[in-house]
């Protein structure tokens, strides 16, 4: 005989589950009965982030120990704490609500992931009336391994960064503490645990799955982010748990730096950067200029650096009141001492001060320590700004952008372009070099999008002066037996506690590769096609150049000859100025060494682009800027822009003014005015004889594109006044 239907025992088990149901309603803890208690002598940044993170969970946050002086020994390394345990001892004699939850626990390295709620649940569900949290690792006495109980699952040992428990019990537990500040908290603790008859009778246990607390030393490798809607936890995949709290504790501060970039809203993928807008420092609200912080900028040389001069051309249209700018100029090399000059003779007298060291003076740890004593001495300096030379800052706001940010370091992302190299890392090595973060990539290339804490940041940052009287008081930030300054001054950083960001919230610029610069030429710039091709071509190539064919700039002066702009000004004046610096023209004579054969049918008075080693450069030039138009408008015909002879010619009216008629040893010609009619020379010009057509008002840095052989016969019209350059390259001879 069966005693119960199918039927039956489901009521039976439903009717349960409404009972335990019911039940759990009951035990539930209300909110208002915890209390988060934290020592925090000092605001730090981490302070800071464990605030907003309690407050965005609406905890309740009691601050122990505040601006009282820390004796509770280093939290880096040696056992300490002590402190923390006399503070709390006396915090909770006051306290009489027995049933009260005390959440007690670190600050400077915890973030919430979660809230009240939560918690208290698996506080409940612990069944006991004191939980520590746990770790893998035993400290700081081993020898207590023994007496430690054996888990059935997860760590062993207790950990004393955080507990959560009933007043009363956690009265009792503290009632024999006598210890000093700097005696050890955890081992306090790990007595009592290890001690039967106290666990039992103050009824603690270990949250030995990482449900409520997350110790990340000895765990790193089994806690990852976990993105869910609108939010983001970190999650054990060792326990399969969703820790309410994550510490940083010893050696992890920057995996909690890394998590806190997210936890718990900080950045998620439904509303990006989240406290990117929280505490901004407004300068529009400022009335006048002279309001504005004044800031020490320091400008660091410290090799031969492409386009130097534009660099400080940048630096001039920098938005920010010159009067409110100091600046502090480092440059360690010769070569660039004449850019240095120029500028400052132009524009010293618009800035509130300025200031150059040189390399015999100082090497660069030494100057940039100089620099920033420089500002810590001034009781005016409100932000130092460190750019180095090589920094291409594109964004003429960015120095406002980062003072608004109002962030303690925080330096602007800028990349070296088509690269994943900037001028941030995302993680350390274990050496304490460079190491990849998993989001890096994203950040590089502005997938995600915020304000994110680093371990390193270099080339270009703002830093608040006060830092420099406080946590950064030290002189010699940047010196180091065996790192390098910049790496030196990052280690120090974060040894303080004091937080770096990069920020790629904005578009802010990027980086020049500095490898491979000759200094040899008189414009070295010029060769820099390779090595920084988005440089060479703002620099160099015509404003216009880049919409010739969607706004039909092509002109048709004859026929089949094309008329475009292609060099700016400054390539004209450079490539002019690098020919006569070089200055062996030919004699114009038809005996011509540099050509095979030797023999120059219609000789021109030149240089040609390989004397002054130019020859791949301008072939790149020709292929990058010249190929794409002759395609267009010779179509059918494919060329790789390949030239035995490409010339700068000079025409003088009493040297040689003009070139008679004749046929370009060339399938095409590209011929390109380095200089100004009527204002550099009188007459020249270009007449093809087949079509009795000329181009008599040649445009400096325009480019005539024409057939070399059979149709295009041609001259060179009399110069005849002053000196006429053009660029000739005969290309597919
Ligand atoms: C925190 O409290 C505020 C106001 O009392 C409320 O609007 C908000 O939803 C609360 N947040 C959480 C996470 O409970
Ligand atoms: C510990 O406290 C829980 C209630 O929180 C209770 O159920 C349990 O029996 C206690 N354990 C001991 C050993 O007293
Ligand atoms: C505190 O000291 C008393 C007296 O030695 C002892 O009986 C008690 O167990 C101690 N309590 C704790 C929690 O250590
Ligand atoms: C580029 O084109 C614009 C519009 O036609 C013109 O005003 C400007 O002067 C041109 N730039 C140069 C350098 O010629
Ligand atoms: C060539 O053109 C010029 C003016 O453009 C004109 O004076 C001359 O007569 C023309 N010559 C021939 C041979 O057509």
């Amino acid at each position: 005989m069966r005693l119960y239907s199918p039927f039956f025992t489901f009521l039976l088990t439903f009717a349960w589950s409404l009972i335990l149901l019911a039940n759990c309603e009951e035990q539930q803890i209300p909110e208002e009965k915890l209390l988060v208690l934290t020592v925090a002598t000092k605001n730090t940044d981490g302070f800071r982030r464990f605030l907003r993170s309690a407050k965005h969970f609406n905890y309740t946050v009691k601050v122990l120990g505040r601006d009282q002086k820390w004796n509770g020994g280093d939290y880096m390394s040696a056992p300490g704490g002590g402190q923390k345990v006399r503070l709390l001892k006396t915090a909770l004699e006051e306290m009489k609500n027995d049933d009260q939850i005390i959440l007690f626990i670190d600050s400077y390295d915890v973030v919430f992931a979660s809230g009240p709620k939560e918690l208290l649940k698996k506080f409940r569900q612990a069944k006991h009336k004191v939980v520590f949290s746990s770790e893998s690792l035993i400290w700081p006495d081993r020898h207590l391994e023994d007496k430690y109980p054996h888990v059935r699952e997860g760590n062993r040992f207790l950990n004393s960064g955080g507990f959560v428990g009933q007043l009363s019990n956690i009265k009792e537990m503290l009632v024999n503490w006598t210890g000093k500040d700097d005696d050890s908290d955890q081992l306090f603790f790990t007595k009592i645990y290890t001690d039967p008859a106290k666990r039992k009778s103050i009824n603690i246990t270990l949250d030995s799955r990482c449900r409520l607390f997350q110790n990340l030393f000895g765990s790193l490798d089994d806690v990852v982010l976990k993105f869910e809607d609108g939010r983001v936890r970190a999650r054990n995949v060792l326990y399969d748990t969703l820790p309410v709290i994550i510490h940083g504790n010893g050696p992890t501060k920057l995996q909690i730096n890394y998590l806190g970039n997210y936890i718990p809203n900080t950045w998620t993928f439904e509303k990006g950067c989240t406290m990117c807008h929280e505490d901004l420092l407004p300068l529009s609200a400022l009335k006048q200029e002279s309001e504005y912080p004044l800031v020490l900028i320091g400008v660091f040389i410290l090799q031969p650096t492409p386009f130097v001069t534009v660099f400080f051309e940048r630096l001039l249209k920098l938005q920010y009141p010159k009067d409110r700018i100091k600046l502090f100029i480092y440059n360690k090399e010769a070569h660039h001492e004449k850019h240095v000059t120029s500028f400052l003779m132009d524009h010293e007298s618009l800035y509130r001060e300025a200031k150059v060291i040189g390399p015999e003076e100082v090497d660069e740890a030494e100057a940039r320590n100089l620099a920033f004593d420089t500002c810590r001495k001034d009781k005016d300096c409100s932000y130092f700004f460190n750019i180095d030379a090589e920094v291409v800052l594109k964004n003429e706001n960015t120095l406002k952008i980062l003072i608004e940010q109002n962030l303690p370091v925080v330096a602007p992302m800028v990349t070296r372009v088509g690269r994943l190299w900037t001028n941030f890392w995302g993680a350390l090595s274990e050496e304490g070099y460079y190491a990849r973060s998993e989001d890096y990539v994203d950040i590089v290339q502005r997938q995600r999008v915020g304000v994110w804490n680093v371990p390193y940041v270099s080339s270009v940052f703002l830093l608040k002066a006060s830092l420099l009287q406080s946590e950064l008081d030290d002189y010699d930030l940047f010196d180091s037996a065996n790192l390098d300054p910049d790496m030196a001054f990052c280690q120090h950083i974060r040894n303080t506690g004091v937080f770096m960001y990069v920020t790629n919230m904005e578009i802010f610029g990027r980086i020049l590769s500095t490898d491979n610069y000759q200094t040899g030429h008189l414009h070295n710039d010029l060769w820099q096609i390779f090595e920084n091709p988005m440089d060479w071509e703002e620099r160099y190539i015509h404003e216009n150049y880049s919409h010739i064919m969607k706004d039909k700039l092509i002109e048709t002066p004859c026929p089949d000859v094309y008329w475009f702009p292609v060099f700016s000004d400054i390539a004209c004046k450079h490539i002019v100025e690098e020919m006569e610096n070089f200055g062996q023209w030919s004699g114009g004579g038809n005996k011509d060494t540099r050509i095979q054969g030797g023999y120059e049918n219609v000789p021109t008075i030149d240089i040609h682009m390989t004397q002054i080693n130019y020859k791949d450069e301008w072939q790149k030039f020709l292929q990058e800027y010249i190929t794409p138009i002759t395609e267009k408008m010779y179509p059918g015909y494919y060329t790789r822009a390949q030239f035995e002879l490409a010339f700068v010619v000079r025409y003088r009216p009493d040297e040689q003014p003009y070139l008679r008629p004749h046929h370009d040893a060339s399938t095409f010609t590209i011929n390109i005015a380095l200089n100004e009619v009527g204002l550099d020379y009188q007459g020249g010009g270009c007449r093809f004889l087949r079509y009795n057509c000329s181009i008599q008002a040649p445009r400096k840095g325009w480019a005539l594109m024409h057939p070399g052989r059979l149709t295009h016969y041609h001259e060179g019209l009399p110069t005849t006044a002053g000196t006429r350059y053009i660029a000739v390259s005969f290309v597919d001879p």
